[in-house]
């Protein structure tokens, strides 16, 4: 079970990659944005995490409740962002959006899966 713990951890560690990754990469972009790898990581950290809590309750390691509660609410709003940005982005490749217009979405995924980092190592 602890080597299934740790290789989630790894999981855990490149599906942050791969959401940070692709947002610094295109962070001053104003059009043209690719949200698919950030669509990818973010569901990777969905999951990952919540199967990190569950191999720890299995193994009686200590899980914080409040901070995996923030850390819950900020991923799933990093998943609804980064789908809407995606959205917006078909509609702006269609001609129907400004090419714009993903821009403020893909940010707010960005940030709130950096806060998420600050979360999971700050908060003890
Ligand atoms: C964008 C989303 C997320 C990011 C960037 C993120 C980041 C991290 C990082 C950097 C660590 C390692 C911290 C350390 O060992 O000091 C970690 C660990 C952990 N994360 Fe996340 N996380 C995210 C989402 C989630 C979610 C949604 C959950 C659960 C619902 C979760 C549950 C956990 C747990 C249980 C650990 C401890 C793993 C262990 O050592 O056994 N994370 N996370």
């Amino acid at each position: 079970m602890e080597l299934v713990r740790l290789l989630l951890v790894v999981v855990h560690i490149l599906g942050l990659a791969v959401i940070i990754g692709p947002f610094l990469f295109q962070v001053s972009r104003k059009a043209n944005f690719e949200p698919k790898l950030m669509q990818i990581g973010a569901l990777v950290q969905l999951v990952s995490g919540l199967a990190l809590v569950g191999i720890r309750e299995a193994d009686d390691l200590p899980v914080d409740h409040a901070k995996i509660g923030v850390k819950l609410v900020v991923t799933v709003l990093a998943v609804v962002t980064i789908f809407i940005a995606a959205r917006k982005q078909r509609a702006a490749t269609a001609g129907q959006a400004g090419p714009k217009s993903p821009l403020p979405f893909l940010h707010a995924t960005g940030a709130l899966a950096i806060l998420n980092v600050f979360i999971a190592v700050l908060w003890t």
